[in-house]
């Protein structure tokens, strides 16, 4: 989250600071550090750790308690726990989501280098844009990401499912190899193949996709050395060049499938670059599977550890919509 609004106070209020020279604190990459408020927190940050997912929940609980809206000078972020957030999301043009896909922690320049040379031009396809690129953008992807489109998945994911959940029934009856792996029986592949297949990608990509998602992630949010950063960076440069593909073969070939509907739509008129739509097939091959296969597995990994909420789900199934909303809530996935 970034402040836009600057020199007229923190729009949180950080006290003394507020209005002053140093108030209005800029948080995301490329904003001055000078210009961020003092810290309150000491040297503890409440036990945050911004790269430390394992159990980062007892910090979250401090932090709610101690500092709700907490200026973490390491990251350059603020970091907003309580029901505030809806506040910053709801005021688009003070807390802009400009910097929303900038990495967190700055890109070295071997990465820089390998990305520059590779042609990768990516940013985002609509989370980081603001108005009113986003406007137009949206404007068009929402025409061709229809409810339709994804509806005649439904059958297709609920045979999957269950072929997946039958073949690990059927190893659990098997005595030699006599259990089932949700990450690698089910989250991984069936978010996945669920978002190539509108795309109109090839299902043989999927391990390359994961490895593209993974890097994506780790580059973004992640606390990669400079040396580590490589490899994700040519990881990044496939990534790039096979969304540029996708535009391309739906320019040669047509297609049924969403970017086809873009270069159709591109076609008739509508304002969209290449470049634009290559962004929303890089956002979509990240954003329509990475989420739900964490989704998938958090759930699992949070309701193995609670037997009784587990009988319960099994007991009257038509609490399990709940169950989600209350893990999307408590261990997001995005
Ligand atoms: C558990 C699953 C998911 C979670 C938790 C999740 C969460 C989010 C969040 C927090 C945002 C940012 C919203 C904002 O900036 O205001 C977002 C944006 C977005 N997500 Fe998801 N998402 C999920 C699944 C998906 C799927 C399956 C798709 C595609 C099929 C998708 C496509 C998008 C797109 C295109 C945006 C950008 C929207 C915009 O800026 O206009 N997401 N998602």
């Amino acid at each position: 989250m970034s402040l836009e609004t600057q020199g007229t106070g923190c729009p949180f209020g950080f006290g003394a600071q507020a209005g002053t020279d140093t108030g209005a604190a800029p948080a995301g990459a490329g904003h001055a550090p000078s210009s961020a408020p003092a810290a309150t927190h000491g040297a503890t940050h409440h036990g945050y750790e911004p790269f430390q997912m394992k159990n980062p929940f007892p910090a979250y609980a401090a932090l709610r308690a101690e500092e709700p809206v907490m200026y973490d000078e390491r990251i350059d972020l603020f970091v907003v726990t309580r029901y505030d957030i809806k506040a910053v999301f709801d005021d688009w043009e003070t807390f802009s989501s400009g910097n929303a896909q900038a990495p967190v922690r700055k890109r070295g320049p071997q990465a820089t280098q390998i990305m520059n040379e590779g042609g990768f031009t990516a940013y985002s396809g609509l989370s980081a844009r603001i108005h009113p690129e986003h406007t137009r953008i949206r404007g068009i992807v929402q025409k061709a990401f229809t409810p339709r489109r994804f509806k005649v998945l439904e059958p297709f994911i609920r045979q999957n499912v269950a072929d997946r959940l039958d073949a690990m029934i059927a190893r659990g009856q098997d005595t030699a190899t006599h259990h089932g792996e949700i990450v690698k029986d089910l989250a991984y592949e069936v978010p996945t193949i669920t978002i190539l297949t509108p795309l109109g990608e090839d299902l043989a990509k999927l391990d390359d996709y994961k490895r593209w998602s993974d890097s994506r992630a780790a580059m973004t949010w992640g606390d990669l050395s400079d040396e580590e950063q490589i490899p994700h960076a040519h990881n990044l440069v496939e990534y790039w060049q096979a969304c540029l593909a996708l535009v391309a073969k739906a320019h040669a070939e047509g297609g049924d499938n969403l970017i086809a509907d873009l270069v159709t739509a591109q076609k008739d008129g509508a304002e969209i670059s290449d470049h634009e739509i290559a962004s929303v097939a890089y956002s979509l091959l990240f954003a329509g599977h990475e989420t739900t296969t964490t989704l998938i597995s958090n759930a699992l990994h949070l309701l193995a550890a609670d037997a009784a909420v587990w009988a319960q789900l099994v007991e009257d199934p038509k609490k399990i919509p709940g169950a989600i909303d209350e893990v999307l809530r408590y261990s997001g996935s995005a």
